[in-house]
C-alpha cells in the first residue's frame, strides 16, 4: 500500500525507498534535493526522516544477510 509522505511534492514512501535504493538518498537533505520532500511547509519532515532510516536499515539487514562469512581458519 502507497502512503503519501510529503502532500506537497505527492511523495509517496515507496518513491522516496527507491532513492534511497537507487538514487543514493542517505538523509532528508538529498531528499529535498532529490525530491523535493520538506522543501515547502516542511510538516512531512520527521516522517519522511522515518522512511529513508528504516529504508536503510532494511538495506543494511538484507546487506549482512546475503554477504558471505569469511572463513574460520583451522589450527
Ligand atoms: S508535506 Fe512535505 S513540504 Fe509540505
Amino acid at each position: 500500500m502507497r502512503m503519501i509522505v510529503c502532500v506537497c511534492q505527492n511523495v509517496s514512501d515507496k518513491t522516496l525507498c527507491r532513492m534511497v535504493r537507487e538514487g543514493g538518498v542517505r538523509n532528508l537533505r538529498e531528499a529535498r534535493a532529490a525530491l523535493g520532500v520538506a522543501a515547502q511547509c516542511g510538516r512531512c519532515a520527521e516522517c519522511a526522516r522515518a522512511v529513508i532510516g528504516a529504508e536503510l536499515d532494511r538495506q543494511a539487514r538484507t546487506c549482512a544477510a546475503t554477504q558471505p562469512r569469511p572463513a574460520i581458519a583451522a589450527g
